[in-house]
Formats: C-alpha cells, structure tokens, sequence
C-alpha cells in the first residue's frame, strides 16, 4: 500500500474520520484491498499484508478472536491481546449459546462418559469407519424432532451447506440465494459449478424475475434467521413463487431450529410450511452448543446425500465426544420447553429496551440483534469502549456486511438473568449515545468521539 500513502493520508500518515478525528492510516484499508496482487510470486501479497496487519491490528482487528478464558457463560473473562490484560467480568453477548446449553452439568457429564467410552476422534470418515453408535442415536432423535424420515450428520454446519448444494446441483442447472446468505450457501453454489444468481434480501418479486428467465434445474436457498440482521425469511410468499416455477427450496435454519415454531422446529415450522420446504438444514453450533451440522428430509433424498456430498465423504466424523454431549443437550431441550419461553422474553425486554432508547436494530425480530453502527470507521473504537464499560461484543464490518452498514451482533441468551439484560442495555445505549449513535434522553444525537 505503499504508493497510496502520499494520495490519501492527512498529515502524519493520518486521516480524519467523519467525527474530524484522526485516525491511523490502515484504518482505510481493509482485506479487499489484499485480495488480487501484482507479479507472479503467489506469496506477493503477504508482504504489504503484514505491513497493513502490523498497523491495523492494535487499531481494533485485534478485536476478533480474543481468547475466552473458560465456558461461554454470560459472564466472561477475555485476554486483551492488545494489553496482555484479562478482562474480567465480561457481560457476555457475543456467543451462540442461545439456550445455555454448551456448559450445563449434564452435558458435560455426557461428554466425560462418552470420553471413557470412545477416546476423543472419530478416526475415519462417516462412510468408512468414522461412524459410531451415538452418531446413529443423534441423527435417529434429531429425525424424529424434526418429523422427517431422515437426518444425515456432518462435521460442521458449514460442511451442511457446502457439501449438500454442491453434491445436487450441476453445472448448467440455476441456483438463486436471497443476497444475505451466509458464505457456506454461497460456497456451495460455487462449488457447485450452477449458474449463481442473488435476489434482492427477501424481495419475492426479484426472486420470480431470477427464476422466470429460466428453464431446467432450480434450487432456491434462504435462512430461516438471517445470521447478522436477525430478520426471518417470508416463507409462505418464497414457497409460492418456488412453486410456481418449480424450484426445489433449502432452508438453512442455523439460528431458527431450536428457537422458532411451537415445537421448536424452525422458521419452516412457524409458518406451517414444513412440507413445502425440500430440504432442512442447521447446526449443533449454535442453540445446542456442540458443534457439526445436519440435513433433514426424506429417505431418498438422504441416502443420494450420503453418496454424493463430498464434504462428509472426504471429511472425519464429528467427534464422538462432542456427538455424545449434543445428544445430551437435545435431550434436555426437548424435556425443558421453559427455556424457550425464557429466551423468548429475554429476546423481546433486550428488543424493546434497545428500541426505546433509540437504539437502532433493523428488522430484527429475533435472539440475533445487530446494533447499527454505520460507522466503519469507529467501530473499533466503540468495541474497544463497550469492553472497556464491561460489556463483550464483536465488531462486524465490510466485508462480512456491506460498506456503511457496520455493527455489533448481539445474541441473547436463555441463560441471561433480568439483571445482565438490564445492565447490558443500559451500558450500550450510553456508550453508543457518548458516540452520537443514538439520541440522549433530551432527545439529542451529540457526536462526541469518547
Ligand atoms: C446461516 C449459517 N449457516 C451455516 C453456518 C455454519 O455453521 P457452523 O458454524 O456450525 O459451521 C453459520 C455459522 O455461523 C450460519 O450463520
């Protein structure tokens, strides 16, 4: 980057935010501009990679990825890479445990059983010798909650997405995705070698105009909860046009099965659109607080799945240890429903508490909030600020969401008590209010830069 410097800093090898403030010059760049490189070295972009990372990463990248020092409770102590310090106490809204299921007794206790029962791997893959007894109890519970005749298991819920569109569809054949879709859909229509189309987030009419121009194979895809803006899918309207132009659907319900529907079954389930709907998909990762992924759907569709999806194929079993304990934490959720009705009104006092106070949310109706920010260029520093305030947030910016429309994604947790909510809202708003984010109790948007 170094030609650039002299085009685009201030003086001092800085420039200056939209608040005036001057911040370090790697600040303007971001991996984008680290992807296509000169010359015909493969490693020609590692160098002024490092340079940039070397500026950038106490700046705020160092953000991601800061060691959590035990079980993703929501009270977290959290290493500060950038000051070697651990943060102790953290209010925790950054990890998927929606249902507090990661660290409960009984799971854990599940997990040291199946330890002494099967070691720690796999040791093969699932079509060879990496499948054990527990793998076919989980997949034959997760079959009937589902209400599906059928549940194939696989290594992550990114191996799901990949493996299942890439093992369908062919080159020649049509695949749309709604343009939110997470990487692993978006990873699988590539590997897929299909025509790749996006429609517009959740527009049904732009969706037709994809699919009319069409003639042959078509596969839609769509999130039950959309993974950073925490809106849901318009199930009936998609199913209707799908239907109209007969394209097969894939739900991918990482963040809605567990959560959605009155048995909990997903986004496809709160619509009464289960039936309609080809193929279920979603993790262990999230509510369930394991790790690996599963599709669910009929006989036929499993069995072409188990021979076709080369990212099951040619990958380990999930870990029986962890299969042990995912199958504990089913066992728990279908024997507690209060922990649904808990996390649901956790969800709705942190919705409403953010929306009163001005807080911007988007469209979000769920346990994923995304705290608007829109300011790339701070954010960092308003991260570095909630921590600072006692409160564990992730950043989120270009490019896992379009320029100008950065965040902090904020998960609830069952396990949140009334009091950390309050805490956590309260602290939130008025770090974002110190910022300008949002409107002070006079009604005032200042912007300060803390
Ligand atoms: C919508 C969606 N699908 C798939 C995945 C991948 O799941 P896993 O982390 O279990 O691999 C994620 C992960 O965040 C996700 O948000």
């Amino acid at each position: 980057m170094g030609e650039k410097k002299a085009d685009t800093a201030g003086p001092g090898g800085m420039f200056n935010d939209r608040s005036g403030k001057q911040l370090p010059l790697a600040m303007q760049y971001d991996y984008t501009n680290f992807y296509f490189g000169a010359g015909d070295d493969a490693f020609g972009m590692l160098d002024p990679f490092d340079e940039w990372w070397k500026d950038s990463k106490p700046s705020g990248y160092y953000l991601y990825g800061l060691p959590m020092q035990g079980s993703p409770t929501t009270r977290v102590d959290i290493r500060n890479t950038k000051t070697g310090k651990v943060e102790t106490d953290l209010l925790n809204f950054a990890s998927y445990n929606y249902l507090g299921l990661s660290y409960r007794p009984e799971v854990k206790e599940a997990v040291i059983e199946a330890v002494h029962r099967y070691g720690n791997g796999a040791s093969g893959s699932p079509i060879l010798s990496g499948s054990l007894e527990v793998h076919y109890e989980l997949a034959d519970l997760m079959a009937e909650f589902k209400g599906k005749e059928a549940v194939l298991l696989f290594p992550t819920g990114y191996s799901v997405n990949v493996g299942v569109i890439a093992g369908l569809m062919r080159s020649g054949d049509l695949i749309v995705a709604d343009q939110y879709a997470h990487a692993s859909l978006v990873d699988g229509m590539i590997l897929s070698k299909a025509n790749s189309r996006f429609f517009r987030h959740n527009k049904v009419d732009d969706l037709e105009r994809k699919l009319k121009r069409y003639e042959g194979k078509k596969l839609v895809l769509i999130e039950g909860v959309y993974s950073m803006d925490g809106d849901v899918a318009l199930v009936p309207d998609i199913v209707e046009v799908c239907q109209r132009y007969g394209a097969r659907i894939l739900i991918d319900e990482a963040h809605s099965t567990f959560i959605y529907g009155k048995n909990g079954r997903g986004v496809a389930e709160h619509f009464g659109f289960e039936d309609e709907i080809d193929m279920h998909i979603g993790t262990f990762s999230k509510s369930l607080g394991g790790q690996g992924g599963f599709i669910a759907g009929s006989h036929k569709l499993i069995n072409y799945l188990r021979g076709f999806s080369r990212s099951r194929t040619f990958s380990c079993g999930i870990s029986p240890v962890v299969t042990a304990g995912i199958l504990r934490a089913l066992e728990i959720f279908l024997a507690e429903p209060e922990l649904r009705t808990k996390l649901w009104e956790n969800v709705e006092f942190m919705q409403k508490s953010l929306r009163d106070a001005g807080v911007s949310v988007g469209d979000s109706e769920s346990q994923v909030i995304p705290i608007m920010i829109r300011d790339d260029a701070r954010i960092f520093e308003i991260g570095e600020a909630l921590m600072h305030e006692g409160i564990y947030l992730n950043p989120v910016k270009y490019p896992a969401v379009p320029k100008h429309r950065s965040r902090f994604r904020m998960s609830i947790s069952a396990a949140h008590s009334q009091e950390e909510l309050e805490e956590g809202a309260r602290i939130i708003t008025s770090v974002l209010q110190r910022y300008g984010i949002c409107p002070t109790s006079e009604g005032a948007i200042t912007s300060t830069t803390g």
